[in-house]
Formats: C-alpha cells, sequence, structure tokens
C-alpha cells in the first residue's frame, strides 16, 4: 500500500434516503492540499466526519496517517488536526486559555503550550484579544481561534471544513497564507470550500462534488481546460462591422462566434486564446475590421461547474432535496 497520509476508497454513507457519499474515492499526496469543492449538501462534511473518525461510512475504506478510520480510530485521532465547519471554542475561556488547555492536553507542559499559544495567536492576529472571553468574539475571530486550536499539536495531516466561510475578505487572505504556509512546512491538508477561488488559490488537487459523487477532479487548470476553453473578447472600433467580423473569424474559433452587435464585441471559443489570437487579427484584418481592443478570457471554476452541473456552486444542492435540521 503506498503511503500517501490520506487516501479512501468506494465510501459510502446514507442517511435514510439521502445518499451523502455516494462512491467516493480520494488520495492527497504529502504535503498537499485538495480541496472538495461543491455547494451545501454535497457530501463535504460527511467527507471530513469520516476521515476524521466522527462518522462511520457504510462501506468502502479510509487510511489516514496510515492508520484505518474505523479499526484504528484512536490512532487517526491524534495524528490529525481538526477544524470543524462549526466553531469549537470554549467560550468562558479566553482566547489564550482555549489554546493553553489543547496544549495541556497534548502534554506540551505548561511553559510549551503558553510559547505555543502565543505564537499561533500572532499567526492568526489575535493577540490583541488574548485576554478577552471568547464569547466576547465575532464570528471571524471564533473561526480563527478555532482554527489555531487545530494547530496547537502540529499535526501532520489537517482537516479543515469551510475554514473562511464568515470571514471578511482580508481575513480570507491572512488565512490562504497561513495555511500555505503549513503545507510549505510539509503539512498535508483536505479542506473543504463552496469558494471556488479559494479552491484555485490553495489547492493542489480539486474534487468537485454534488449530491454525494465526485463530479470531476484535476488541477485547476485541468478542469478550467477540460470543460471551458478560452474565449477571445473581441472589441470592434466600429459596432455595425458585428457581423462581417464574426464571419471573419468564424472558422478560427471551437465553436461559434456570439455577436453583440450594440456593444459591437464579437466572442470567440478558442482552445489557446494565445494562439489564436494572430490569426484571429489577421483575418479581421483581411476583412477590413478595425479592433479597439481584444480580451482573453480564461474560463473560470465557475464556468467548469456551471457545465457540468448546469446550475452555479451556490445554488444549493439541498434545494433539491428534504434537508435534516442537524446536517452540517
Ligand atoms: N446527521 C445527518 N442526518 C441526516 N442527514 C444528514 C446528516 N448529515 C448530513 N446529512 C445529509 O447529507 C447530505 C450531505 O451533507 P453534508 O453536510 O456532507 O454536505 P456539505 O457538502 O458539507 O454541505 P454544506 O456546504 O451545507 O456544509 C445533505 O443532504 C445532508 O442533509
Ligand atoms: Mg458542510
Amino acid at each position: 500500500m503506498s503511503d500517501e497520509p490520506i487516501q479512501a476508497g468506494d465510501l459510502h454513507k446514507r442517511y435514510g434516503n439521502v445518499e451523502a457519499m455516494a462512491g467516493i474515492d480520494l488520495t492527497v499526496p504529502a504535503g498537499t492540499v485538495l480541496a472538495l469543492l461543491g455547494p451545501n449538501g454535497a457530501g463535504k462534511t460527511t467527507a471530513v466526519h469520516i476521515l476524521t473518525t466522527l462518522v462511520r461510512p457504510d462501506s468502502g475504506w479510509a487510511r489516514v496517517a496510515g492508520h484505518d478510520v474505523v479499526r484504528e480510530a484512536a490512532s487517526v485521532r491524534a495524528t490529525i488536526g481538526l477544524a470543524g465547519q462549526l466553531a469549537a471554542v470554549d467560550d468562558f475561556l479566553t482566547g489564550r486559555e482555549n489554546l493553553e488547555q489543547i496544549g495541556q492536553l497534548y502534554h506540551l507542559g505548561r511553559r510549551a503550550s503558553r510559547q505555543r499559544a502565543s505564537e499561533l495567536l500572532e499567526t492568526m492576529d489575535l493577540a490583541d484579544a488574548a485576554h478577552r472571553t471568547a464569547r466576547t468574539f465575532s464570528g471571524g475571530m471564533r473561526r480563527r481561534l478555532d482554527l489555531a486550536a487545530s494547530l496547537v499539536g502540529r499535526p501532520p495531516v489537517l482537516f479543515l471544513d469551510e475554514p473562511t466561510t464568515g470571514l471578511d475578505p482580508q481575513g480570507r487572505i491572512a488565512l490562504w497564507d497561513v495555511i500555505r504556509r503549513l503545507v510549505d512546512d510539509g503539512t498535508t491538508v483536505l479542506l473543504t470550500t463552496q469558494y471556488l477561488e479559494e479552491a484555485d488559490r490553495l489547492a493542489d488537487q480539486i474534487v468537485m462534488m454534488h449530491l454525494g459523487r465526485v463530479i470531476s477532479r484535476g488541477t485547476a487548470d485541468e478542469l478550467k481546460s477540460a470543460y471551458g476553453g478560452d474565449r477571445l473578447e473581441l472589441r470592434l472600433a466600429d459596432p455595425s462591422d458585428s457581423a462581417r467580423a464574426a464571419g471573419a473569424v468564424a472558422t478560427l474559433g471551437t465553436g461559434q462566434a456570439q455577436t453583440d452587435a450594440d456593444a459591437g464585441v464579437v466572442t470567440l471559443p478558442v482552445d489557446d486564446g494565445a494562439a489564436a489570437l494572430p490569426a484571429v487579427v489577421r483575418h479581421l484584418d483581411g476583412a477590413q475590421v478595425k479592433l479597439s481592443g481584444v480580451l482573453l478570457r480564461r474560463p473560470s471554476l465557475d464556468d467548469v461547474f456551471l457545465a457540468l452541473t448546469g446550475s452555479s456552486p451556490d445554488t444549493t444542492a439541498d434545494a433539491k432535496r428534504h434537508v435534516p435540521a442537524e446536517a452540517g
């Protein structure tokens, strides 16, 4: 068996008549980030719960840091860090006490626990609030404290369930930095997100999930070029040239050119925008069409998701089926 820190095969989990997990395979190589990307109800939290031993799969298998998540659950728990979708902090302790208490649980000793808490409070930009009880923290601060708590034991394998949900844009970017640094130091991370940009920025591998199934996987670039293709947006100096321009470039695209005659914009789908551009310009020149500008649009992960599911990731899968109250 290979030694990837996170491996899972054919995981199934059913809640009543909802198939939360309908045969999921995952492999996360050491020191990389895998993002589970999907809308509400896709099964992301269920996957995290199974891999972190909180929920047993109905069938299939998973190994984390070499340990079976069902038969060796205690060993798995001793190796991993988890920041769940709902921040688990003790409201009656201060920020610092929350972290020091976990240090003691890890048997770090008083001094080392203090030291580690200070480092993490600093990293998570919570140093100024360290002495306040967590009850007084904002939602974003609680998230960051919870994340800090998951890092106290320097776990080699880290699970983050929607780590930046509820953070403001600045907080999100700061957290991406923290995660990136952990990974650079060798930590293996599985995170879930509904944010395409987050997966794009952080993940080495993206697994797109929908209704308990993997609908696609690959690097952000692979997903984009498999399902999107580039688009050249040709802005015409004279909008009345639109039809002539579309005709001139018709044979150069991978599909039909779209024309917005009012705006004087012709959009051409192509495999590789940079490679196609010279010929496009030549053809337009030959047809005596003057350009005022050209935009090369790479597809976004949003485009990919749309192509695969017919809806955007933020239109919820749960809307399509019954949702129990305690669903996370
Ligand atoms: N304990 C449970 N009891 C019943 N149904 C559940 C339970 N946990 C999850 N489900 C259902 O399983 C499906 C997958 O849920 P899951 O929480 O894994 O989705 P998710 O991708 O994490 O969604 P979100 O983005 O909303 O967090 C949903 O339809 C959910 O309602
Ligand atoms: Mg979830």
